[in-house]
């Protein structure tokens, strides 16, 4: 997210447009917690993950009054359009917002999970990938060494993107998502199955908001019970997925995303979000990025039951 602020910033200045951060999101909106930013406020950032803005979820912006209050702060600090950054719970806000003021916003896609609708990435999503390789390639010398299964569960409440793609890239044996309901059983026949092909060691990566296994934790008692062949271990990575260092692909999306957004409002469009699909910006309506019909690649699936065979 720093990366894609520090573009919108940037854009602003070589467009002379006046630009002001707002700190903690729609939280800061409500407050009026503004700061004028230049090209300086955003140095050395482009590199660093999380947002220096900071972030916050807004129960009072659902309210009424909450975006009543939001709308006189922009009118008194004679701001005139709006970038944000975030997912579903974001636009929606913004939408809304629109519905009711006609104040332009542009978003930009900024989630892990990939799960927007409209755009082939969001930011954030490929740093946590690289992440989620690294770290299983580190399990994997113990797997392989101590002829064990491990669990690796990690995020994606709703969406298997991170586990589908970080999971083939690992070389996982099998990949659990929320989106596909296979069963307990067929997992365990096709442990089964690896375990006779001649694998001394196995790596399942299970999205968390998988329903097979319902919980982590539950699901190692379950193998435990049906597969005696390996000793089963349970690794979940968490929260260092959500940060450090950004990938250079994510670096340039953000400039990108950051750089068309301000486009974006400068050729008058509101109510939309800066995407990307097939390598090119495109301006989708919010109504259609949060409509929350983000389809798994079926492709992909066939890949990660071929590789893994
Ligand atoms: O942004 C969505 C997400 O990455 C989910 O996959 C995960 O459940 C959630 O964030 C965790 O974040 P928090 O702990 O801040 O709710």
């Amino acid at each position: 997210m720093n990366a894609a602020i520090r573009a919108v910033v940037r854009a602003c200045a070589y467009q002379n447009v006046e630009c002001v951060g707002v700190f903690r999101g729609l939280e800061g909106l409500i407050e009026g917690d503004f700061k004028e930013l230049g090209p300086r406020s955003v140095k050395n950032i482009i590199n660093r993950g999380g947002t220096f803005l900071k972030s916050a979820r807004s129960e009072e912006f659902r309210t009424r009054a909450g975006r009543q209050e939001a709308y006189d702060n922009l009118t008194e600090a004679k701001i005139d359009a709006l970038v944000v950054i975030g997912g579903d719970g974001t636009f929606t806000g913004a939408k809304v917002f629109n519905e009711e003021y006609n104040f332009p916003i542009v978003g930009i896609p900024g989630t892990i999970d990939n799960d927007i609708n409209g755009t082939d990435y969001t930011i954030g999503y490929d740093t946590a990938l690289n992440t989620v390789v690294e770290a299983i390639d580190k399990i994997r010398d113990t797997a392989n060494s101590h002829n064990r299964l491990f669990l690796v569960e990690v995020m994606g409440r709703d969406a298997g993107d991170i586990a589908l793609n970080a999971g083939i890239g690992a070389g996982a044996e099998e990949i659990l998502i929320p989106e596909q309901d296979l069963g307990r059983d067929r997992l365990i026949a096709s442990l089964k199955r690896s375990k006779k092909s001649g694998k001394s060691s196995s790596i399942v990566v299970v999205a968390e908001g998988d329903q097979i296994g319902k919980n982590i934790i539950e699901l190692a008692d379950y193998i435990r019970e049906n597969l005696d062949q390996y000793e089963v271990k349970v690794t979940v990575l968490g929260h260092i997925q959500r940060g450090g260092t950004p990938s250079c692909y994510d670096r340039v999306l953000a400039s990108r995303l950051g750089v068309g957004a301000v486009d974006a409002l400068l050729r008058g469009e509101k109510d939309v979000m800066i995407g990307i699909s097939h390598n090119k910006l495109v301006s989708v309506p919010f109504a259609d990025a949060i409509k929350g019909d983000n389809e798994i690649d079926l492709d992909l699936i066939r890949v990660a039951d071929i590789t893994s065979i």
